[in-house]
C-alpha cells in the first residue's frame, strides 16, 4: 500500500471509530467535573446518527455555488470577544464582510476616526473609552412577522452595550450602555406593539442581563451578594435609548418575544440567586421568566417606579414578592429544566422553546397559556408547559423549519437533534406512541448555537440549519495552538438531514440570523449631504485657529485635493476628507506614518480625524485602498515644522 493509501485509510478509520468517543469523553469531563449527574439519554437515539464521513461525503451536491454565482442567504453572525459582526454568504460560507462594531478595525477606520469614536464613545481625553466586546447575538429588525431590513442589533456581553448596525450600509450607528447592567447577554427586538396592533414593526429591543450587581454599583453590598440584583432592559430601536428597566428574581440569558408583540422573555439559569457554581446549580428546575410589556409601561406611565443610582431611567418591580396577583403581575416565572440556556420562538407565534443544558430535556411553553396565567385563569405557571421531551445530552439552542420541527442543538452530545413539537405535545398528554425524535445528525463538535433560513420569522423555510460548532478539533489543517471553528451547514430541506459543508470560523462564532438575499436592501453609494462636515470646492482648503488647523480635503481617483498640507509642531490637526468619486466600489484610504492614522472613505462619504502634530517632519499622506492604476501615485504631503 502506498504512503498516500495508507494516509487515507487510516483518516477513514480515525473518523469512523475512535475519534467521536474520546472527544464525548473529554468534553463531558470539560463541561462537568461539577456538574453532578446528568439524566441518561436514551443510547439507541445517539447510535443512530446521521452524518459522519460517508454521509458528508454523499452530501454537498446541489449547494456549491459556482464562481461568479451568488448565494441565496446572507447570514448575519456574531463573532464573540472579536467585538464584531460577520456577513457571510450561504451556502458558499464566503465571507462577505466584517463589520466592525466593539472593536478597533483600521482597515476601516473604526476606532481612528471622529465619527466612529463618537458612536463607541471617548473618555475625557478623547480616546476610546472601551477598546474591547464581546458580541454574542444578532437579531434584525421585524415587520409583519419578518425581516424588514432596516436594522440589525448585536450586543456586548463585557460592557453591557447594545450596537445598531444599519442594514442599507452595513455599518454601526449607534451603541447604547445599558446602566446597572453587567452581562448583558441575550437580545430580541420585539415584532409588534404590545397595545397597538397597527405599529406591527419592531419598535423596542429587550436585553437580558446575566450577572447580578450591587444595585447601584458605588462599593456598597459589596460582601452581600444576596442583596444584588439583575435588569431587564428595553431600548427603544429608533433612539436607542432605554425606555424602562424591570428588576427579576434570579438571573437572565437569552431573550425571546412573541410575534403579537405582548409577551417577552428570558431563561434563568440563576434562579438560585447564586454567587457560585454548586449554588447556581442547586434547583432541580430554573426557570424562563415572562414580561408583560404592556403592564410594564402602564406602571411607568403611572409613575409606579423607582430608579437607581444616577441613572434615570424607571426601573419596575417583577420580583415575585411584589407580583402576588398574576391579574396585575408584570411577570411570570414558568418553572423549565434546570440551568436552561436558550429560549426560542417557534415561527406560528404559539410557543417558546427552553432547553435544559443539565437536563436532557426542552421545555415547550404555550404562550397562550402564558397569557391566561396573566389573566388569573391558570393554576400555575408550571400550567403553561405543554411539552419537556428527552432530546439528548446538553440540549441548548432551537432552530425551527416552518413544517412543525425543532432543531435542538446538544453540546455533549455533539449533535443536533430534529424533533417534532405536536408529537412532544402529545407524548406530554400521555400518547406513549408520539415519535418525538425524528432524527440526529452528528457535528463536529460541541455545537453552541443553531440557526436555520429565516428560522426566526413567519417565514421559516426550512432549507438550511447552520451549526455554530466550539470546537473543530481534526476537522481542518492545524494553525498553532488554536484551531478555527466550525460553521456546520446541514441541509434540512429533505426528510434527512445532510451535513453539506464544514466552514472555518475565526474565534469565535456565537448567534446569527440566515437571511434570504431578496430581503436585504443595501446601497452601494452614499448621499454626500447625509454628512453635514462634508468638503466641497467651496470650502475645502485649511484654516487655523489658535493652534487648531482643520484641513478639508477631497479624494477623486488618483488625487487628494491638497498636494500639501503644512502645520506647526504642536498644533492640533483636523483632518476630514470627503470622496467625490461616484463609482460603485471606488474607495480610498488616508495612511498617516507616524500618527497612527488609516481609515477609508467610500463612495461620496465623509471621515475625520484628529491628532497632535507632535513629530517635526515630512509625513507622506497614502492612499491605503487600491484605487486606480495611479494608485501608488496617490499621495499628499504632511510637513510639520519644528
Ligand atoms: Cu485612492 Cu488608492
Ligand atoms: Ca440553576
Amino acid at each position: 500500500m502506498d504512503s498516500s493509501k495508507k494516509a487515507s485509510k487510516d483518516l477513514e478509520q480515525d473518523v469512523a471509530s475512535g475519534r467521536r468517543g474520546f472527544l464525548g469523553k473529554s468534553a463531558m469531563l470539560g463541561l462537568a467535573g461539577a456538574t453532578l449527574a446528568l439524566a441518561g439519554c436514551k443510547e439507541e437515539d445517539g447510535a443512530k446518527a446521521a452524518g459522519g464521513a460517508s454521509a458528508s461525503a454523499k452530501a454537498g451536491s446541489g449547494h456549491e455555488i459556482a464562481p461568479g454565482q451568488l448565494d441565496a442567504y446572507y447570514a448575519f453572525i456574531s463573532a464573540g470577544h472579536g467585538g464584531e459582526a460577520r456577513v457571510i454568504g450561504l451556502p458558499s460560507g464566503r465571507t462577505l464582510k466584517r463589520i466592525p462594531v466593539f472593536n478597533v478595525d483600521c482597515m476601516v477606520g473604526w476606532g481612528i476616526t471622529n465619527e466612529s469614536k463618537a458612536i463607541m464613545g471617548t473618555k475625557a481625553d478623547g480616546s476610546l473609552k472601551y477598546m474591547t466586546g464581546d458580541t454574542h447575538h444578532v437579531h434584525g429588525s421585524y415587520k409583519d412577522g419578518t425581516y424588514d431590513s432596516r436594522w440589525l442589533f448585536v450586543n456586548d456581553k463585557i460592557h453591557s452595550r447594545l450596537a445598531r448596525i444599519r442594514m442599507d450600509t452595513m455599518e454601526c450607528d449607534k451603541i447604547l450602555e445599558l446602566p446597572n447592567v453587567m452581562g448583558f447577554h441575550g437580545l430580541f427586538p420585539d415584532k409588534c406593539d404590545p397595545v397597538d396592533a397597527k405599529i406591527n414593526y419592531t419598535t423596542r429591543v429587550f436585553c437580558g442581563a446575566e450577572f447580578h450587581i450591587p444595585l447601584p454599583n458605588d462599593g456598597h453590598d459589596l460582601n452581600d451578594p444576596s442583596k444584588w440584583g439583575a435588569l431587564f432592559s428595553c431600548v427603544n430601536a429608533a433612539t436607542m435609548e432605554v425606555m424602562w428597566q424591570c428588576r427579576v428574581d434570579g438571573n437572565m440569558d437569552l431573550v425571546a418575544t412573541s410575534y403579537d408583540g405582548k409577551l417577552a422573555a428570558s431563561n434563568q439559569y440563576n434562579t438560585e440567586n447564586a454567587a457560585d457554581l454548586t449554588g447556581m446549580m442547586a434547583a432541580e428546575r430554573d426557570a424562563c421568566v415572562f414580561f408583560d410589556i404592556a403592564r410594564i409601561e402602564a406602571l411607568v406611565k403611572a409613575g409606579k417606579f423607582t430608579t437607581i443610582g444616577t441613572s434615570k431611567v424607571p426601573v419596575v418591580d417583577g420580583r415575585k414578592a411584589a407580583n402576588g396577583d398574576p391579574a396585575r403581575a408584570v411577570t411570570c416565572y414558568v418553572p423549565v429544566g434546570k440551568n436552561p440556556h436558550g429560549v426560542n420562538a417557534s415561527p406560528d407565534g404559539k410557543y417558546f422553546v427552553c432547553s435544559g443544558k443539565l437536563s436532557p430535556t426542552a421545555t415547550v411553553i404555550d404562550l397562550a397559556l402564558v397569557a391566561k396565567w396573566f389573566k388569573g385563569e391558570l393554576k400555575t405557571e408550571r400550567d403553561a408547559v405543554v411539552a419537556e421531551p428527552e432530546i439528548g445530552l446538553g440540549p441548548l439552542h432551537t432552530a425551527f423549519d416552518g413544517k412543525g420541527n425543532a432543531y435542538t442543538s446538544l453540546f455533549l452530545d455533539s449533535q443536533c437533534v430534529k424533533w417534532n413539537v405536536d408529537a412532544a405535545i402529545a407524548q406530554f398528554k400521555g400518547d406513549k406512541n408520539a415519535k418525538v425524535i425524528i432524527e440526529k445528525i452528528d457535528v463536529h463538535y460541541q455545537p453552541g448555537h443553531n440557526y436555520a433560513s429565516m428560522g426566526e420569522t413567519r417565514e421559516a423555510d426550512g432549507r438550511y440549519l447552520n451549526s455554530g460548532n466550539k470546537f473543530s478539533k481534526d476537522r481542518f489543517l492545524p494553525v498553532g495552538p488554536l484551531h478555527p471553528e466550525t460553521e456546520q451547514l446541514i441541509d434540512i430541506s429533505g426528510a434527512s438531514m445532510h451535513l453539506v459543508a464544514d466552514h472555518t470560523a475565526y474565534s469565535e462564532p456565537h448567534d446569527g440570523i440566515i437571511v434570504r438575499r431578496d430581503v436585504v436592501k443595501t446601497r452601494q453609494i452614499y448621499n454626500m449631504d447625509d454628512f453635514p462636515n462634508a468638503v466641497k470646492p467651496d470650502n475645502a482648503g485649511i484654516t487655523r485657529q489658535g493652534n487648531k488647523v482643520h484641513v478639508r480635503m477631497m479624494s477623486q481617483a488618483p488625487n487628494y485635493s491638497l498636494p500639501e498640507i503644512k502645520v506647526k509642531k504642536g498644533d492640533e490637526v483636523t483632518i476630514t476628507l470627503t470622496n467625490h468619486d461616484k463609482v460603485e466600489d471606488l474607495t480610498h484610504g488616508c495612511a498617516i506614518p507616524t500618527y497612527n492614522i488609516n481609515f477609508i472613505v467610500n463612495p461620496q462619504e465623509t471621515k475625520s480625524v484628529t491628532f497632535k502634530a507632535d513629530h517635526a517632519g515630512a509625513y507622506w499622506i497614502y492612499c491605503t485602498h487600491f484605487c486606480h492604476a495611479l494608485h501608488l501615485e496617490m499621495r499628499s504631503r504632511l510637513l510639520v515644522e519644528a
